[in-house]
């Protein structure tokens, strides 16, 4: 069970049938398919995203009960997640996720590239069949946005004068434009008015971008074990994110270390005492708190409700993973 939990509490029963359903939505076309996605679906994850889904769904929906087009959808974003996670680990060359071996270092980069392939088309299939133009409109984008964030990543290693501002750019290309457009797709289908699917929008894109950052940060700062994926991977692999991109800013050392790609003897050391010994970390912290607190403003619009809550308590979850 995740800390989170208990912010889950008036989707708890939905959670459970996502939980079953997943799983049979797979479907068992191939047993290595079959196999990968019991793998990931099993080992569960935190399940903020479908949680997000239920949670708007819910909170817009006061006077009647959820319809089976909202669960749908939060299985979908669940499964886009999931496909996203399968290529980032096999580009992260990562071999732990949720506590248990990637699916490539299982299977090998080819199956677990076209398992996630076949977890992406299959999540489009399920998404056309909602018979929702707009909401086809805004998760199809997120599947581009996926895939445009990992090559905007690629491109970018260890190019020490890469900017915030793209920093944060990928960041809502890899992790907020799901979280964000999943959201707005949830007002939609409760059929909200346009402010509204915009405000949930915006939610979900500033609750992601602080999502994000505080996962960038725990790649220093925690561990392997805690996290359930393999930790301080990020500035070995180039991967420039909030801490160092502030770190940089003191340290012109640290400029030397990253450009050479880390390749004499105890330049990582070296590199992470700079960061560790910088305000990086903390300014960090301070960017993600900034854009939790706008997600607060944004949810802040609906009526109030237990779900509701939910959301605006669920931004202080995210940065209390730091603590
Ligand atoms: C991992 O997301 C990818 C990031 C955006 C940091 P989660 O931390 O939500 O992963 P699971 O679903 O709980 O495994
Ligand atoms: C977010 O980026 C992952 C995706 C949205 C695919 P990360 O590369 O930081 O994710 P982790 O740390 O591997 O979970
Ligand atoms: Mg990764
Ligand atoms: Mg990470």
């Amino acid at each position: 069970m995740t800390p989170a939990t208990s912010l889950f509490t008036p989707v708890e029963a939905d959670l459970q049938i996502l939980a079953d359903n997943l799983k049979q939505l797979v479907g068992n076309r191939h047993p290595i398919l079959y196999a990968a996605a019991e793998h990931l679906f099993g080992a569960g994850g935190k399940r903020i995203r479908p949680a997000i889904v239920l949670l708007i769904s819910r909170a817009t929906m006061l006077d009647e009960d959820i319809t089976a087009r909202h669960r749908r959808l939060a299985e979908i974003t669940e499964m886009i997640h999931t496909a996203s996670l399968v290529h980032d680990d096999v580009v992260d060359e990562s071999n732990v996720r949720r506590g248990v071996p990637t699916v490539h270092s299982l299977f090998g980069n080819r199956i677990a590239v076209l398992a996630g392939d076949f977890l992406f088309a299959q999540s489009s299939w399920y998404l056309a069949n909602l018979n929702n133009l707009d909401v086809v409109k805004l998760l199809s984008e997120v599947i581009m946005d996926l895939a445009a964030g990992e090559i905007q990543q690629g491109l970018n290693r260890f190019d020490a004068s890469l900017s915030t501002e793209t920093y944060l750019q990928k960041s809502y290309y890899k992790t907020a434009s799901l979280i964000a457009n999943s959201a707005k797709a949830a007002g939609l289908i409760s059929e909200t008015s346009l402010e509204t699917a915009e405000h949930l929008y915006s939610y979900g894109r500033h609750l992601g971008l602080s999502f994000q950052i505080v996962d960038d940060i725990l790649d220093f700062t925690s561990s392997t074990d805690t996290l359930g994926k393999p930790a301080g991977s990020d500035l070995k692999s180039g991967n420039l994110t909030a801490p160092a991109l502030y770190a940089l800013e003191e340290k012109p050392d640290l400029e030397i270390l990253i450009e050479r790609e880390f390749a004499q003897e105890g330049d990582l050391e070296k590199a992470l005492a700079l960061i560790h010994d910088s305000r990086g970390i903390q300014r960090a912290r301070e960017l993600a708190a900034h854009h939790a607190k706008l997600a607060t403003e944004h949810i802040g619009i609906l009526e109030p409700s237990a779900s509701r809550e939910a959301l605006m308590n669920l931004t202080d979850y995210v940065l209390s993973r730091l603590y």
